[in-house]
C-alpha cells in the first residue's frame, strides 16, 4: 500500500549575512534587547539584484536530487510566499520556467509563514485523488524587501531563506501522517503589509511604508500560542498519534520565547525542538521547510521519528504536520 511521503528536501539562503551588530550600526536597537527578546543573533538578508527564484530554484534542485525525481517528472508545483518575483507571473511558474518542469503545473500559496505547510496540504490532497503524482512544495521569503530599516520593532525579526521538499505517495519512506490548517481574517491587521494590492494601488502618490510589514507584536505572541497548540492537537488527532509518541517538533521559527513557551505546552524538553531563529530569524514561509531540511542533513530527526512541524503566520494562519521519519 502507498502512502504519502516526503522524498527529498532541501533550502537556501542568501550569502549576506546580517548580525544584530551590524543593526545597532543603523537603528536604535542592541545585540542585548534582539537576543533576550527574539533569540536571533543574524540573518541573511538578499542583496539588490537577489530574488525569490534564484533560492527557491537551488532549494528544489536540493530536493529532487535527493529524492531521486527529475524536473521533467514534476507534476505540480506549490510556492508558498508573499515575496514571488512578480505579482504576475506566479512564484512557482518563475520556478517552473528555471528548473525545466516542462509538465507541471504552477500555483502559488498566499498564507504567509504558514505557505509551506499550506501547501502540504494541498499537496496531500492532490496525492490522495493521483498517487502517480510528483509535487514540489516551496516555501520561503526575500522578506527583507518589505522591512521598513527605520522600525526597529519588525526590522530586526525578519529574514531571507527558502527551502523545498519534494512529497510523492511510495510503500516505503517519510510518511506524512496528518496535515492541518487554520485561518482568521479577523485577525489580518495584527500583520500585514497594505499596498500593492487592489486595495491600494500604486498611483503616483503611493507612500512606500504601504510596502512595509506592519505588526502588533504582543497580540500575534498570544494568538501564536493558541492556535498552533490548537492545531497541533488536531494534526496530532487526525494522525492518530498522542503528544507522547511525538519525538521531534519542528516550530516556526519567529520567536525563542513562543518556542520555548510551545515546548512548555507540549511537555517537550528543548533537547527535541529544534531551533536555527540565531542564523535566520523569521523568514516567514521559509521557517518550516529550512528547518526541516536543516534537521535532515544534521540527523536531528531521524528513522523511526515521530515529527511535529506548526506555524503561524499573517491572515492569521496556522498550521500543524505530523511525520513519521
Ligand atoms: C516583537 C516582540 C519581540 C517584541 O517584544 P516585547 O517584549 O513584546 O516588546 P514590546 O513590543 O512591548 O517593546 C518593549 C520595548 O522595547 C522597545 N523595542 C522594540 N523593538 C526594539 C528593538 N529592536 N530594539 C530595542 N528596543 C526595542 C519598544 O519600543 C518598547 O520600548 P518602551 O517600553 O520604551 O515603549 C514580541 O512581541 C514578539 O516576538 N511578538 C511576536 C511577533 C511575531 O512572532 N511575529 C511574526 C509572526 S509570523
Amino acid at each position: 500500500m502507498k502512502h504519502n511521503v516526503i522524498l527529498g528536501t532541501g533550502s537556501a539562503a542568501p550569502d549576506n549575512v546580517v548580525t544584530n551588530a551590524d543593526l545597532e550600526k543603523i537603528m536604535d536597537t542592541s545585540d542585548e534587547w534582539i537576543v533576550q527578546r527574539t533569540g536571533i543573533k543574524s540573518r541573511h538578508i538578499a542583496l539588490p539584484g537577489e530574488k525569490f527564484s534564484d533560492f527557491a530554484v537551488s532549494a528544489a534542485r536540493q530536493a529532487l536530487d535527493m529524492a531521486g525525481v527529475e524536473a521533467a517528472d514534476l507534476d505540480l508545483i506549490l510556492a508558498g510566499t508573499i515575496s514571488p518575483d512578480h505579482i504576475m507571473p506566479s512564484a512557482a511558474c518563475s520556478v517552473q520556467a528555471l528548473l525545466g518542469a516542462d509538465k507541471a503545473t504552477g500555483m502559488d500559496v498566499c498564507a504567509a509563514c504558514s505557505g509551506f505547510i499550506y501547501g502540504l496540504s494541498i499537496a496531500d490532497k492532490y496525492l490522495k485523488c493521483d498517487p502517480d503524482m510528483n509535487i514540489l512544495v516551496i516555501g520561503g521569503e526575500i522578506v527583507s524587501h518589505h522591512l521598513d530599516w527605520e522600525d526597529r520593532t519588525t526590522a530586526v525579526l525578519f529574514g531571507d531563506a527558502v527551502g523545498a521538499a519534494v512529497v510523492g505517495a511510495r510503500a516505503d519512506g517519510h510518511r506524512l501522517l496528518s496535515v492541518e490548517t487554520g485561518s482568521d481574517g479577523n485577525l489580518g491587521r495584527l500583520l500585514y503589509i497594505e499596498g500593492l494590492g487592489s486595495a491600494t494601488p500604486v498611483t503616483k502618490d503611493f507612500d512606500i511604508d504601504n510596502t512595509y510589514i506592519k505588526m502588533k507584536g504582543r497580540e500575534i505572541f498570544k494568538h501564536a500560542i493558541k492556535n498552533m497548540v490548537e492545531v497541533s492537537n488536531r494534526a496530532l488527532a487526525r494522525a492518530g498519534v498522542t503528544l507522547d509518541q511525538v519525538t521531534k517538533i519542528i516550530p516556526h521559527q519567529a520567536n525563542m520565547r513562543i518556542i520555548e513557551m510551545l515546548a512548555k505546552q507540549f511537555k517537550k524538553p528543548m533537547d527535541d525542538v529544534f531551533v536555527n531563529i540565531d542564523r535566520y530569524g523569521n523568514s516567514s514561509a521559509g521557517t518550516i521547510p529550512v528547518a526541516l531540511s536543516e534537521a535532515v542533513d544534521t540527523k536531528f530527526i531521524e528513522p523511526g521519528d515521530i515529527v511535529l512541524m506548526t506555524v503561524f503566520g499573517g491572515g492569521l494562519t496556522w498550521a500543524a504536520a505530523v511525520l513519521e521519519w
